[in-house]
């Protein structure tokens, strides 16, 4: 199989959230495959160690990488970041809106913890791909943007309002996205949708320090998405060592279903169909 075209040696890929987890792992691998890669981070302090584990695995080391110390939901700082990518290494064919955080809330907390995980997740994501496209549009090669959903944003399990909102909004407005970008004559560009399944990252680590079992290492997902996009997949799901993609496409049916079947919302975690799911998944 062959790698997605946006994939050329020499090109430039910016990866945000890159300085841990599922980005950390995207730099490496998109400057292990010859791109010249800008991480983008708020964590300025995991930049300096991040540069260089991307540099290790670039064709000429540091002169091929780049860290910018921004947040994504600063519109500003990204069209900054863009304009010193530019600069420095040519037109992106590559863009991943990863960044993230999940601090855990309900549908009725805190309004200012909602803004700001929706200023992060989603219009992070937003600001994002809308800063990078035109020029990548314009430069007329192909080019990918890929941004980072989560199953959360797709079957929401309850627990965590905020979170699953965010990234019910990256699924749709990445959609939306990839559907303008195909209608545009002879656009290169396309979009994708990363979503990972339980991985051992920064968002693991504040809960456990040793990997569970039940998670896939970083660079798992980046293997699946690399794989995914050069079969041109626009939705990359990722399996884990407990989940598999038959149990993850019952489960999308299953919550699709609640609404074609009038039933409860989220009825998978309704008591009263407790029995009814555990039947279906069996089946
Ligand atoms: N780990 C999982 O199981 C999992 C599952 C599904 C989706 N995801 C998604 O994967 C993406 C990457 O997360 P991860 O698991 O690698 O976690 P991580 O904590 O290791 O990496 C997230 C990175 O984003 C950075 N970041 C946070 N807020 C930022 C901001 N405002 N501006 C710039 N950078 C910012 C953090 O500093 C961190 O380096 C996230 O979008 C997350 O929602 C993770």
């Amino acid at each position: 199989m062959s790698d997605h075209p946006a994939f050329v040696a020499g090109g430039a890929a910016v990866v945000t959230g890159g300085a841990s987890g599922i980005g950390l792992a995207a730099a490496e691998r998109f400057a292990s495959m010859g791109l010249r890669v800008c991480v983008a981070d708020i964590n300025a302090d995991a930049l300096a160690e991040a540069g260089n584990r991307v540099a290790a695995k670039a064709a000429n080391g540091a002169a091929d990488v780049m860290t910018a110390p921004i947040d994504v939901s600063d519109r500003a700082a990204l069209e900054g970041l863009r304009d010193a990518v530019a600069d420095r290494f040519g037109d992106v064919t590559v863009v991943m809106n990863n960044a993230g955080m999940e601090p855990v809330g309900k549908a009725l907390g805190d309004a200012d913890m909602w803004q700001r995980i929706l200023d992060v997740n989603l219009w992070g994501v937003i600001h994002g791909s809308q800063v990078f496209a035109p020029a990548m549009i314009e430069a007329g090669k192909p080019a990918v943007i890929i941004n980072t959903g989560s199953k959360q944003g797709i079957t929401c399990p309850p627990g965590n309002a905020p979170y699953n909102v965010s990234k019910a909004g990256v699924k749709v407005f990445t959609e939306q996205l990839a559907h303008e970008l195909r209608s545009i004559e002879g656009c290169q560009v396309g979009a994708a949708l990363l979503v990972p399944g339980f991985t051992f990252t920064g968002f693991t680590r504040v809960h456990v320090q040793e990997k569970p079992d039940g998670a896939w290492e970083p660079e798992q997902v980046i293997d699946e998405m690399v794989a995914g996009l050069g079969r041109g997949d626009f939705y990359i799901i990722c399996e884990d060592n407990e989940v598999t993609r038959d149990v993850d496409n019952k489960r999308i049916l299953w919550a699709a279903q609640d609404i074609t079947e009038n039933r409860p919302p989220l009825s998978r975690w309704h008591p009263d169909y407790a029995a009814a799911f555990a039947d279906y998944m069996k089946g």
